[in-house]
């Protein structure tokens, strides 16, 4: 059968700082530059997520893109749009919100609640235009 693979666009704004509590101001700004600020900064990150499976014979959608941008907007962007990401959303509590840390959390928030037959297949967390990472979840075969 056909596997498609679908992908929604979504944009969100937060705050942040990167930061080892356990190393001196010098030795965070010296790894983390500008980034590990004290007193905070901004991004606009886009987030492109990914789902796979097979059209449904009758609608011919994967999934509807209208209830993936729910399901989204519910378990990550409604935490972090306009916050701190350092201070504000358990979810990421006591983690370094580098994207590679940001993007882990973010499949996790995610993985498991795509409706049957419907895989999450990828996400990719844009930080800057030119800054982004991408991941395809954890496990031997997709390492
Ligand atoms: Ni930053």
């Amino acid at each position: 059968m056909p596997r498609v693979r679908v992908t929604r666009l979504l944009h969100f704004n937060a705050a942040h700082r990167l930061y080892r509590p356990d190393w001196s101001d010098d030795r965070n700004a010296e790894v983390f530059g500008a980034c590990a600020n004290p007193n905070w900064h901004g991004h606009n990150y886009d987030i492109e997520v990914t789902v796979a499976g097979e059209p449904d014979p009758e609608t011919g959608y994967v999934m509807d893109l209208g209830e993936l941008k729910r399901l989204v907007n519910e378990r990550v962007i409604d935490d972090v749009d306009h916050r701190n990401l350092n201070l504000e959303v358990p979810w990421l509590d006591g983690l370094n919100p580098t994207t590679e840390n940001f993007v882990i959390a973010i499949w996790d928030r995610l993985a498991g609640r795509l409706p049957e037959g419907v895989d999450l297949e990828r996400i990719v967390l844009r930080e800057t235009p030119r800054n982004f990472v991408e991941y395809t979840g954890p496990g031997p075969d997709r390492s």
